[in-house]
């Protein structure tokens, strides 16, 4: 018999595909979310799930689950809506889509970068609202913004999309310097700076962007003290997790101008985002799209189905989290 293999979310046609050919599927091509509330019950009859991060496979899911469940393979990068731990209680492999979206997710972090120095929300909301013909045009204010060339990026987290990231913006004539928990290869670093300390390397960041995971060491790590160590016209970057930000302190910063602007990917309880940043004409959000383009969530889809493979076939995972 073949394994049942429950696909939560609407994936790439090629991948669905590939997977039908070999498992007994059950696909979403309605694309209907499943409620929470019976995510676990449908969960227990499959073999191995193909998962999306806005599924949520906390504690009470893992414990209620009767040992059919092998593997969940998730389409995302980010796995902080799974409880590891409890997934290795029950003996659930884990695994997750990364590397194929690094390209993506840089290039996202660079139209955040563009789009907050340049004002582009701003700009935008004025020529779409047909205000544009009203409004005050002159040579030093209007829609004047920061310029990416020659200024200092610092990355948090120097890892395999930080790396791109940096790569990106030196093509933009940015000088890079990075905060990590260890120092990395000469080769990661490529001539970037190392702080060993974030409050050491903030006061040097014209733009400041986060690209590390979402754990219990880095939530809310730019937080109130550590905005407060920035230059007075530093632009925060974040396509990591909403949790790296603590909210207040960035909505303040924004607010009383202390920084200039942020550009936001991501946010704390998405897409119930905290309302206090739809008020802010400096803060240029996005919703959560870092890896959204067709061939990257094809790439992610195709990886979930490997993973799937590699477990029935008792193969190795390409990607295994636990
Ligand atoms: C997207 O945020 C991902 O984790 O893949």
């Amino acid at each position: 018999m073949k394994p049942k293999i429950l696909v939560t979310r609407k994936i790439s046609d090629i991948a669905e595909k590939h997977l039908k050919e070999k498992f007994d599927v059950t696909l979403n091509l309605k694309d209907e979310p499943i409620p929470y509330e019976h995510l676990a019950k449908t969960c227990n009859e499959y073999d191995g799930v193909i998962a999306a991060s806005w599924d949520k496979f906390d504690s009470n899911f893992f414990n209620v689950m009767s040992g059919k469940l092998k593997i969940i393979a998730s389409i995302a990068v980010g796995y902080d809506n799974i409880d590891i731990e409890a997934a290795k209680n029950k003996k659930i492999i884990i695994t997750n889509a990364p590397n194929v979206l690094n390209d993506a997710v840089a290039e996202t972090t660079l139209l955040l970068m563009l789009g907050a120095a340049r004002r582009a929300y701003e700009g935008l909301t004025l020529v779409k609202s047909g205000k544009w013909k009203d409004a005050k045009v002159d040579f030093t204010n209007f829609m004047v913004g920061r310029p990416l060339t020659g200024k200092t990026l610092g990355i948090i987290g120097m890892g395999r999309i930080g790396k791109i990231v940096a790569e990106r913006a030196k093509g933009f004539g940015m000088k890079i310097i990075y905060y990590n928990r260890k120092k990395v290869s000469a080769d990661m670093e490529a001539g970037a700076k190392y702080y060993e300390s974030i409050n050491e390397m903030m006061p040097h960041c014209d733009f400041v962007s986060v690209h590390c995971p979402a754990t219990p060491e880095t939530k809310n790590i730019l937080n109130k003290e550590v905005i407060n160590l920035l230059p007075a016209n530093a632009i925060v970057i974040n396509t990591s997790r909403g949790m790296t930000v603590n909210d207040d302190a960035l909505i303040e910063a924004l607010k009383d101008r202390k920084i200039y602007a942020a550009g936001l990917d991501v946010f704390n309880d998405e897409p119930n985002l905290d309302s206090r940043y739809l008020e802010l004409d400096n803060c240029f959000t996005l919703p959560h799209i870092g890896s959204a383009n067709n061939e990257t969530r094809e790439a992610m889809s195709l990886m979930a189905v490997e993973n799937i493979e590699a477990h029935f076939k008792d193969q190795k995972y390409p990607s295994r989290v636990a």
